[in-house]
C-alpha cells in the first residue's frame, strides 16, 4: 500500500469545516504560545512562524487557511509580508496585528486584503471571539459554494428536459449509475447535454456532496492537462513557483468529469490508465504517489471506438472508461421533445427578463422542421436571442435566425427532389425580406437600406407577415 501525502488537502479541510490550519506569525515566542492554546481549544491546527521568511516557508509546505500576522515584525515590513502571503495563499484569510496607535497601518492592510484586525495588547477572548468568526466566514464560504454546485445540479438533473422513449431510458441509466461507482462515457454529439447528464449522474448519487470537477481535456494544452490533473511540486517546470494540488485529488470523494476526453494526447492517456487503475497518481516533478478516490465520469462526441482503430487512442482506456456507456441521442431523432424544451428555455427566459414571452406557431413549425446541429445549445441559443432581439410579447419566424428560414412552413424555393419549386412571389419576397432581417441580427433599417425598400414599407410587410417590430 503506498503512503498517503501528509499534506492533506485544506480545500477538503476547509469543505468539511471540522478544522481549519492557522499559522500565527508573531517574533514572541509567548504570545505565539497563547495564541496556539486558545486556536487549539476552537479545533484549529495551528503552526508557527517567528519571521516572514518563516512563515513564507510554512506556507510553502503545508498552506493555511487562517493566518495570524503581526505587522511588527522583525526585518520585512508588516504589509509588504501582507502580500508575500496573499500572493502565496489567495484564499487565506489573514488577521493582522497591529501595536497601540497603528491603527492606520490596520486599515492600510484591510485595503491589500486582510480580513480583519487586532490591537495589541488583545485579551485571549478577544482573539477567541476573531477566530470564531473566521471559521464561520470560512464555513459560511464553503456551503455558499456547494450550495452553488447544488443549485446547478439542479438546473442538470430535476430539469433534464426530454420525454422521448431513448430519454425515459436514459434517465433509468442514469439513476443506475448513480448508484454505481464505475466509470461512466457519455456519448452524444455537441450539444446534445452531456455535461448536463454528467452532473445528473454525480449530483444523484450519495457523494452528491463532494467536489465535482469538470475538465476540459480539449480546451487545455497538453502539459497544462498533466499538471491540472495530477498536481506539481514546487521547482517541476519554470513558473511553479509552488506546489499545487492535482484534480484528482483535489476531487477526493467526489467525481472527475472529463469532457472531449478524446482529444487527450496518448502518453497522457497512460497516466490516466495507470491512475485510474492503481488509485493513485505522482503529481509533476514529485517522487512520492498520492492515492486516490474519485469516481470518473467521461464524455466525448467523438467516436472513440474509431480512434482506437485509427491508434489514437488507446484501446485499454476506453475499455476503462467505458464500463458503462451511454448515448444522448441527437435533438433530430427525438422532434417530440422540442416543443418541450422550448417551453422550458421560454419559461426561464420569461424568468430572467422578467417579461413573459410566448412562441408563434409558425416559428415553433420552424423549430420542428429544423435539423438542430448544434442540438439542445443551439436552440437554447436560438431562443435566447430572439428574446434579446423582440420587444414584444410573441416571438415570430422573422425573430429566429437565417438558418431555421430555410424551411418556414414547409416553403423553400428548391423541392426536396432538387427540381425549382413554384413560390408565389408574395412569399418568395416575404423569405428575403425575413432572411435579410436574421442575417443583419435583427437590423430592420439596414435591411431596408440593402434590399431597396422604405423602412416604412418594410415595417408593413413585417405587420402583414404577423412578425414583431
Ligand atoms: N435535455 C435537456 N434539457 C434541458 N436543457 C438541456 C438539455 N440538454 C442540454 N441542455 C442545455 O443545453 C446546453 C448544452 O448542454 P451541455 O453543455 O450539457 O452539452 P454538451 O453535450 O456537454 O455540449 P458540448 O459537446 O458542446 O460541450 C446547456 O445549457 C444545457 O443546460
Ligand atoms: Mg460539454
Amino acid at each position: 500500500m503506498n503512503s498517503i501525502e501528509a499534506s492533506t488537502p485544506n480545500q477538503a479541510q476547509i469543505e468539511g469545516a471540522n478544522f481549519l490550519n492557522l499559522l500565527i506569525v508573531d517574533d514572541e515566542r509567548a504570545i505565539r504560545e497563547a495564541c496556539r492554546e486558545v486556536a487549539q481549544s476552537l479545533g484549529f491546527n495551528t503552526s508557527g512562524a517567528d519571521s516572514a521568511e518563516h512563515a513564507y516557508r510554512v506556507l510553502e509546505a503545508q498552506g493555511a487557511d487562517v493566518v495570524l500576522l503581526d505587522l511588527k515584525l522583525p526585518g520585512a515590513g508588516g504589509l509588504e509580508a501582507l502580500h508575500q502571503i496573499k500572493e502565496r495563499k489567495p484564499d487565506a484569510v489573514v488577521i493582522v496585528v497591529t501595536g497601540y496607535g497603528t491603527v492606520q497601518s490596520a486599515v492600510q492592510a484591510m485595503k491589500n486584503g486582510a480580513y480583519d484586525y487586532v490591537t495589541k495588547p488583545f485579551s485571549m477572548d478577544e482573539l477567541k471571539l476573531l477566530l470564531e468568526r473566521v471559521a464561520g466566514h470560512l464555513k459560511l464560504k464553503t456551503e455558499n459554494r456547494m450550495l452553488r454546485e447544488k443549485i446547478k445540479s439542479k438546473q442538470g438533473f430535476g430539469s433534464i428536459v426530454g420525454r422521448a422513449p431513448e430519454m425515459e431510458k436514459l434517465y433509468r441509466i442514469i439513476a443506475k449509475a448513480a448508484h454505481s461507482s464505475h466509470p461512466v462515457l457519455i456519448l452524444g454529439e455537441s450539444g446534445t447535454g452531456k455535461e448536463m447528464v454528467a452532473r445528473s449522474i454525480h449530483f444523484s448519487g450519495p457523494f452528491r456532496d463532494k467536489p465535482f470537477i469538470p475538465v476540459d481535456c480539449g480546451s487545455l494544452v497538453p502539459t497544462l492537462i498533466e499538471s491540472e490533473l495530477f498536481g506539481y511540486v514546487k521547482g517541476a517546470f519554470t513558473g511553479a513557483v509552488q506546489s499545487k494540488e492535482g484534480l484528482l485529488a483535489i476531487a477526493e470523494g467526489g467525481t472527475v468529469f472529463l469532457d472531449e476526453v478524446g482529444e487527450l494526447p496518448v502518453d497522457l492517456q497512460a497516466k490516466l490508465l495507470r491512475a485510474i487503475q492503481e488509485k493513485e497518481i505522482r503529481p509533476v516533478g514529485s517522487t512520492k504517489r498520492i492515492v486516490i478516490n474519485v469516481r470518473i465520469l467521461a464524455a466525448t462526441n467523438r467516436d472513440l471506438e474509431q480512434a482506437v482503430a485509427q491508434g489514437t487512442f488507446r484501446r485499454d482506456l476506453y475499455f476503462r472508461l467505458n464500463v458503462l456507456s451511454l448515448r444522448i441521442p441527437p435533438l433530430r431523432e427525438r422532434r417530440q421533445d422540442i416543443p418541450l424544451l422550448v417551453g422550458h428555455f421560454m419559461e426561464r427566459l420569461s424568468r430572467s427578463t422578467g417579461q413573459e414571452r410566448t412562441i408563434s406557431d409558425d416559428a415553433l413549425k420552424a423549430m420542428l422542421a429544423y435539423d438542430w446541429p448544434g442540438n439542445v445549445r443551439e436552440l437554447e441559443n436560438c431562443l435566447e436571442r430572439a428574446c434579446a432581439f423582440t420587444t414584444g410579447p410573441v416571438i415570430h419566424l422573422g425573430d429566429l435566425p437565417s438558418p431555421l428560414h430555410g424551411v418556414p412552413g414547409g416553403i423553400s424555393p428548391v423541392g426536396i427532389d432538387g427540381t425549382a419549386k413554384i413560390v408565389p412571389m408574395a412569399e418568395l419576397e416575404k423569405l428575403t425580406i425575413l432572411n435579410t432581417i436574421a442575417q443583419l441580427n435583427g437590423d430592420k433599417l439596414l435591411a431596408a437600406r440593402l434590399l431597396g425598400i422604405g423602412k416604412t414599407t418594410l415595417y408593413r410587410k413585417l405587420k402583414e407577415y404577423g412578425s414583431q417590430e
